[in-house]
């Protein structure tokens, strides 16, 4: 099997993906991969302004509803400029978050918009990762981990502990659907985690 050229990175707040995708990027560039790691909501200039608008400012001041608008206006954004060109150009993607945020975060938390959410995919995205690494871990320590950061972007760890623990049910029936997701223990040392990714991923190609 070709080795997998578009990897996402799935979970919780605070779950340690952004730790995990850098590691991995890193790891596969030393191998002399080209690789371009990137993030959502972002990844682009224009993604990146539309981030500031998602998490920023007052829990409530989006509705699922706009939210699933804004993240796939991100995304598209991102695919056009940065992930479609790299793979078009034979690099590697490493992103941290993709469509199966909006899936769970957008789809699963504030009432079941998970058909809204597959249709406007459907239409505007229309793509998915080779694979996908979920880091699932206790909400309560990562959402410990995520807090201790203040990065200034907390509009999703200022929903609590619930809104993560239906998360993490939710990324775990994620992967339960969909051969491509590969469920790691993040509540590790990194190291471990990163040396246990890496195997899985070899073992794909
Ligand atoms: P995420 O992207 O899932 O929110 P990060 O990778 O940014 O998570 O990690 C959140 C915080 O936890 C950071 O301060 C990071 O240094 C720390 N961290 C990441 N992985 C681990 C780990 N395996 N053990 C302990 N702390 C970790
Ligand atoms: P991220 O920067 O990955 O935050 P963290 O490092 O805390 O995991 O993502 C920002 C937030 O945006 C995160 O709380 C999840 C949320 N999000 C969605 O709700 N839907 C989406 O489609 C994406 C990509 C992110």
């Amino acid at each position: 099997m070709p080795a997998p050229r578009f990897i996402t990175f799935e979970g919780i707040d605070g779950s340690g993906k952004s730790t995990q995708a850098r590691a991995l990027a890193a790891r596969l560039g030393d191998a002399g991969t080209e690789v371009v790691l990137t993030r959502e909501p972002g990844g682009s200039p224009g993604a990146e302004d539309i981030r500031q608008l998602l998490l920023t400012g007052d829990p409530g001041r989006w509705s699922a509803e706009t939210e699933i608008l804004l993240f796939t206006a991100a995304r598209r954004d991102h695919l056009e400029k940065t992930i479609e060109p790299a793979l078009l150009a034979g690099q590697t993607v490493v992103s941290d978050r993709f469509a199966d945020s909006t899936r769970v975060y957008q789809g699963a938390t504030r009432g079941d918009l998970r058909a809204t959410v597959d249709r406007l995919h459907a239409l505007m995205i229309g793509r998915e990762p080779d694979v996908t690494f979920i880091i699932d871990m206790d909400p309560a320590k990562a959402l410990k981990r995520g807090l201790a950061r203040k990065s200034g972007e907390d509009r999703f760890e200022d929903f609590g502990l619930p809104f993560q623990e239906t998360l993490r049910h939710g990324f775990l029936t994620l992967a339960r659907a969909h051969d491509r997701c590969i469920v790691i223990d993040g509540d590790r040392a990194s190291e471990q985690v990163a040396t246990e990714i890496a195997a899985r991923l070899d073992a794909l190609s």
